[in-house]
């Protein structure tokens, strides 16, 4: 069985003051959550002690949003592996389409932090997708598999995840139809050697539409930004209906 992850990527989004009152609003809506769901929250840094400490004894697993390749060095504004882990993360979002489009970040670096999280034991959630120029030009297809050919050289496929995050879809309300979303992350499934690699679906999730998207038959969970800033709100897509 594939496991199922709702994980809420908070972006630069929150305060410690802020994380606090998100988990005192969101963790009794967890009470009759399925088991089966892996429920994920990956805040900012300065967040990740504050939550640790709150989610002891929790079922919400913490995640972070970057991590750097090396054990430590001089490398100003990064963040080590074994800095994470040791405040209690294990999930980490790497090549988030942010990150490639606003600092560098490439298949290369991507491929070395995915090498770095899973020597620490963290399980990665590697980002994919493609632009609207990409998509109107016919190139979706052959720009998610080079993705996902360069950044998976030498991975173990045994401890990842993959988000298929549309960049068109993120933050513009605009979500990816749910049959095309099933289509692309049939298509990235089809790339993998391992049968079990759970793989999400990211770009406007919202409670309106995740009861839709989790029906979907390839769709093993989903990575949520704006809408899981909002307790009530992630509950709800937590908490999904299967239809
Ligand atoms: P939105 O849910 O705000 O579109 O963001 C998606 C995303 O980038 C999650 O990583």
């Amino acid at each position: 069985m594939r496991k199922i992850v709702i994980a809420g990527n908070w972006k630069m989004f929150k305060t410690q003051a802020e994380s606090r009152a998100f988990l005192t609003g969101f963790l009794p809506h967890l009470e009759d959550t399925p088991s089966s769901r892996e429920v994920v929250l990956c805040p900012p840094f300065t967040d990740l002690i504050v939550l640790s400490q709150s989610l002891h004894g929790s079922r919400v697993k913490l995640g972070a949003q970057n991590v750097h390749w090396e054990e430590s060095g001089a490398y100003t504004g990064e963040i080590a592996a074994n800095m994470l882990t040791e405040v209690g993360v294990r999930y980490v979002i790497i090549g988030h389409s942010e990150r490639r489009q606003y600092f560098g970040e490439t298949d290369a670096t991507v491929n070395l932090r995915l090498k770095a999280a899973q020597k620490s034991g963290l399980t990665p959630i590697l980002c994919v997708g493609e632009t609207k120029q990409q998509r109107d030009a016919g190139h979706t297809e052959s720009i998610i598999i080079n993705q996902l050919k360069q950044g998976l050289v030498e991975i173990d496929q045994t401890n990842l995840i993959i988000a298929y995050e549309p960049i068109w879809a993120i933050g513009t309300g605009d979500t990816c139809e749910s049959s095309e979303a099933n289509r692309v992350i049939g298509l990235i499934r089809s790339q993998l050697t391992h049968p079990l690699v759970s793989i999400q679906y990211g770009g406007s999730v919202k409670p309106n539409n995740i009861d839709e998207i989790m029906a979907q038959p390839e769709i093993d969970g989903v990575l949520v930004g704006g809408a899981s800033l909002e307790a009530d709100s992630f509950a709800r897509i937590v908490n999904y209906t299967i239809i």
